[in-house]
């Protein structure tokens, strides 16, 4: 699809997108700092997860993702999905935003994290959790080093995690073995690590355990309020694109998959038990 035509589209919601359920403990975090914009989030759960997919895949989809929230008036969409923001952000900002539209935009959630980081970390040893994908592409460490190349950074796949979130296992028994093998395992090869990146949108929901067998002077850190943090601060620096998102406070979501589990899931991930869903097929 191709929406050629380059004049200032009118206001519309700001898309937020997430290969399954993860972003939405985004969404709730943008929307407890901005609550007066229009919101539509989209989640692929029919294709999720994306983790282990490759990069000419999660490219793919997240594209098609991206196209679908604009068709749907986005000018603005956040990638609310670590392994989407690692393996298609850059390409889509650098060679298929002109295509399409070069007035609209899309960001993702690895750089404002990174901001953060170096003011947390004491030791300059930090860790990173996230998918076999958000690993491989390597993408913490290099932007975390153009920040601070002095920072050590050592990551860890953890290819179980979103399946027990996305099955409604994070509070299981089992929960507690794939937890327990990755904090450990990363905290056994690099014991100086003060700092653990959760990167991955879904992993707030295994807190609980995250925190159990985390030692108690590593922090752990969680993407939603720097994320919140940037955007607010993205909008205030782009009045133009700020004017193009919508203000009436409404949100609405998007599923690739059957609209009844979306709706239990939100109310899992965001406390909410009415929401407006739609089922939708990509690509
Ligand atoms: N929630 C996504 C992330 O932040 C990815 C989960 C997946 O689909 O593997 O990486």
């Amino acid at each position: 699809m191709s929406l050629s035509s380059t004049k200032v589209s009118a206001a519309g919601p700001v898309g937020v997108f997430d290969s399954g359920y993860g972003g939405l403990t985004i969404l709730r975090q943008i929307r407890q700092l901005m609550p007066q914009y229009d919101y539509l989030y989209l989640g692929d759960n029919a294709r999720a997860p994306y983790g282990s997919h490759s990069f000419e895949v999660v490219y793919e989809y997240t594209l098609q993702a991206v196209e679908a929230l604009f068709a749907r008036g986005c000018n603005l969409v956040i990638l609310a999905c670590n392994t989407a923001s690692a393996k298609a952000l850059r390409s889509i900002q650098q060679n298929d935003l002109s295509r399409i539209d070069p007035t609209r935009r899309v960001l993702g959630v690895i750089l404002p994290t990174v901001e953060a980081v170096g003011g947390i970390t004491r030791s300059r040893h930090v860790g990173v959790l996230a998918t076999t994908g958000t690993i491989l592409s390597r993408s913490y460490e290099m932007e975390i080093h153009k920040l601070h190349p002095e920072i050590a950074v050592t990551g860890q796949a953890c290819p179980m995690w979103v399946p027990l979130v996305e099955n409604d296992e994070f509070d299981s028994p089992g929960a507690d073995y794939f937890v327990k093998k990755r904090v450990e395992g990363i905290l056994r090869t690099d014991p100086d690590i003060d700092t653990l990146i959760l990167a991955c949108t879904h992993y707030p929901l295994l807190m609980e355990k995250i925190v159990k067998y985390t030692p108690a002077g590593v922090r752990i850190v969680t993407q939603g309020e720097y994320v919140a943090a940037s955007l607010a601060d993205y909008l205030r620096r782009h009045p133009d694109m700020d004017r193009r998102c919508g203000k009436g406070g409404r949100s609405r979501y998007l599923t690739t998959e059957s609209p009844e589990k979306f709706r239990e899931s939100a109310l899992l991930f965001m406390r909410e038990k009415e929401v407006d869903v739609e089922r939708i097929s990509l690509g």
